[in-house]
């Protein structure tokens, strides 16, 4: 999936006077379009920036698979049931790659499961929500995957090498991902009444929480200039929520879809559609742990974090085993 980021670095851009020579030299070569790699000097404020931003994009992956792993069991054919697993694999490879990028920046990955099984690091509100029917898979497909490829697709761009390139891998495969949503929702909306019915109503309930992926209105987000600066966000909230939905109109209206937004209306001179924001303070009080399945899906990680203490007991004491049999022969 993707990093909804909420809380992003400091409030304020500092001046070129305000920094030191090494910072200095370190703004001119974000400028320069360079990447920063992991053993390289870093202001402070990026590289808890940059930890937050890769946790919270790590959890988001691994969170993701439990509202669509629900359904692997009752994926209508063999062929949709490959499918799904095959995707809900690729958000397991995310959540991998990402936390190894953020462990080069001197984190371990124990403490950011503790941080993320505590509640006190957060992933994307929109695996809060509850996946009801078949319909859904197709729904987060399309609309979830698509709006992390929006966000995540700049991202290649990051300044920070390791997760600049975690980036270009989980690019190819969230188009993979999309493609599927939206496979399914064309068999979905080419069917029976019911199962056009169904198609609509999820994308009914998907629409507003996946606007609400691209974080709160830019008025309201309080810490991207100093991250726009350090090209760790590329884009600000409101340009990519409404690259989103200039690109998923038109696939709604080709499914024969209605999207749930009565002010929803081209705009000629702006060459974008007009649309209405989401509740925010629904999206406040999902982040705040008040949604739908925010409860079933920490404790889902939590069970598979203390279920799997045995197994990373034993590869802790073959390793151990491993170093002294090397020490002994050397
Ligand atoms: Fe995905
Ligand atoms: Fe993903």
């Amino acid at each position: 999936m993707y990093a909804q980021v909420i809380n992003t670095g400091s409030d304020r851009v500092r001046r070129i006077d305000e920094m030191s020579a090494e910072e200095q030299a370190f703004m001119e070569r974000i400028e320069n379009g360079e990447k920063i790699e992991p053993k390289e000097w870093m202001p402070e404020g990026y590289r808890k920036t940059l930890i937050r931003q890769i946790g919270q994009h790590a959890h988001s992956e691994v969170v993701g698979q439990l509202p669509e792993g629900n359904w692997i069991t009752r994926a209508p054919t063999l062929e949709r049931k490959a499918i799904l697993l095959a995707k809900v694999q690729d958000e397991a490879g995310h959540g991998l790659y990402l936390y190894c990028a953020a462990e080069t920046l001197g984190v371990s990955r124990d403490e950011l499961i503790e941080l993320l099984n505590s509640g006190k690091m957060k992933y994307s509100s929109i695996f809060n929500y509850p996946t009801l029917n078949w319909a859904d898979i197709g729904a987060v497909g399309w609309l979830v995957d698509g709006a992390a490829i929006m966000n995540q697709v700049p991202l290649q761009r990051t300044s920070y090498g390791p997760y600049s390139r975690a980036m270009i891998r989980i690019c190819k495969e969230e188009s993979f991902h999309q493609r599927q949503g939206y496979d399914i929702m064309m068999k979905m909306c080419a069917g029976s009444p019911e199962q056009k019915a169904m198609a609509q109503d999820a994308l009914n309930r998907f629409w507003y929480p996946a606007l609400m992926m691209f974080g709160p209105s830019d008025k309201d987000s309080v810490h991207s200039a100093q991250s726009m600066a350090w090209k760790i966000k590329i884009n600000t909230n409101d340009e990519l929520r409404q690259k989103f939905v200039d690109q998923t109109v038109p696939q709604a209206e080709y499914l024969g879809l209605t999207v749930p937004d009565e002010h929803l209306k081209w705009n000629e001179e702006r060459g974008a559609y007009d649309f209405s924001e989401p509740d925010w303070s629904e999206f406040f009080d999902v982040i705040a742990g008040n949604g739908p399945c925010n409860k079933e899906r920490l404790g889902a990680r939590v069970k598979a974090w203390d279920d799997g203490a045995w197994f990373r007991e034993g590869l802790a004491v073959n390793a151990q085993k491993k170093q002294t049999k090397q020490r002994k022969q050397a």
